[in-house]
């Protein structure tokens, strides 16, 4: 496909999304209706759509319009290239910029430049303060691929020479001691010799860090109460010789843990709701809560314009019950985690003062807000102790 073919795809994908069809059906779709496209070509206009995705405020400003057609003339402007000359109309590049289209479009201002909707850049500013606009133009790049070294195995170090025999480059990254960040050859990670073996694991490294900022002195039994994929309960299992035990509300989520887990080679089990109580209580219960994902709008950036208030404030009553709920499976003297990959304070300062306030025997260890500015996705976690 030439450069003309991949944005005029990217324009159709954007007009459907807008339409309401999930992003990653529209690929989907679109790369089973195209079979001439190469893997090069689905990895440019996955890349175009996911970027217009991100910055679809501000590409639609210089763009002059809310289609997928000026929101790519906004990306080729934003980008500092003329869209006349990929917008020729020759062969299946893009029609001809039209006289409107040539004197359309203005710098975008406010949430427009933030990418964000009016009422979410409010809660930002709530929420950051005077990092609220970094961190929403920090949400308009592309977040990095990141990999966590397990230190039993190699140092990082060890673990980059590995790669390195399978054409991937990585470097340490400062966010996390485990951190790497991958600079080449990402793609061939699930078929490395690192990746099968166990010595790295694909985790963001805000993840990581918050994962080894938790105290687990004296936990003998660690549960992961929102274990989804596992990946914080992998992260503890490669820190600690407690016994692990993962559980999701949904089961389903769970199902790779067991590959997971053999990988690393540590030993996860899995607790269904209805054995909870038998199995109860545990030293440290980690609830790694389901949340607006904001700090993830990188890798989702749909999810951005998918938020609603009523949605958010849905979330914050059921991050409450689950904190409750994990909470009563807390031994005396135990720990309680609470962690989300979001930056509002509402999903998480607030949700661990109501806590707090409502049961009195519990105390704030360490509470921490990693910004997507410091490299890795924006995460929180906060620490709890019984008294
Ligand atoms: C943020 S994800 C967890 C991600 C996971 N910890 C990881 O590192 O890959 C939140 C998880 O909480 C689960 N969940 C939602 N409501 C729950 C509840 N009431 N009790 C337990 N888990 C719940 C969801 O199914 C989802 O898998």
């Amino acid at each position: 496909m030439t450069p003309g073919a991949r944005i005029q795809a990217a324009i159709d994908l954007l007009d459907r999304i807008d339409a309401g069809e999930p992003a990653e059906k529209a690929l989907t779709g679109w790369g089973r209706r195209s079979r001439f496209a190469g893997s090069g070509d689905r990895a440019a206009v996955r890349d175009h759509v996911f970027q217009a995705l991100r910055c679809y405020r501000s590409y639609a400003c210089l763009g002059g319009a809310q289609t997928g057609r000026g929101r790519m003339i906004g990306a080729l402007r934003a980008t500092g290239l003329d869209p006349a000359e990929v917008f020729t109309g020759a062969g299946h590049a893009p029609a001809l910029l039209t006289d409107t289209e040539l004197s359309a479009g203005t710098a975008p201002v406010g949430a427009d430049a933030c990418d964000l909707n009016d009422w979410v850049l409010e809660e930002f500013r709530t929420s950051l303060g005077e990092g609220a606009e970094a961190a929403a133009l920090a949400l308009r790049t592309r977040a990095p691929v990141m990999l966590r070294v397990d230190l039993r195995r190699g140092t990082r170090d060890d673990a980059i020479g590995l790669l390195a025999e399978d054409d991937i480059s990585a470097s340490t990254h400062p966010i996390a001691t485990t951190a790497l960040c991958v600079t080449k050859g990402a793609r061939r990670l699930a078929r490395s010799r690192a990746f099968l073996n166990g010595m790295v694991e694909l985790q963001d490294g805000s993840g990581q860090a918050a994962m080894q900022a938790i105290n687990l002195d004296g936990g003998r039994s660690i549960l992961d109460f929102c274990a989804g994929g596992g990946g914080k309960a992998l992260a503890l299992a490669a820190r600690s010789d407690a016994r692990i035990y993962a559980h999701d509300v949904d089961p389903s989520r769970m199902q790779d843990i067991p590959t997971r887990a053999a990988r690393a080679g540590v030993q996860i089990e899995q607790i269904a709701t209805s054995a909870l109580p038998r199995k109860a209580p545990f030293d440290i219960v980690l609830c790694d809560a389901p949340c607006s994902g904001s700090g993830t709008w990188r890798r989702a950036p749909e999810a951005k314009w998918r938020l609603t208030r009523e949605r958010l404030t849905a979330l914050t009553q059921l991050q409450s019950q689950i904190l409750a709920e994990a909470a009563a499976l807390v031994a005396p003297g135990g720990q309680l985690v609470y962690s989300t990959c979001s930056l509002l304070s509402t999903e998480n300062e607030d949700r661990i003062d109501a806590f707090l306030n409502a049961k009195s025997e519990w105390k704030l260890v360490h509470a921490q807000r990693f910004d997507v500015t410091d490299g890795g996705d924006g995460f929180f976690m906060a620490q709890m102790t019984r008294a």
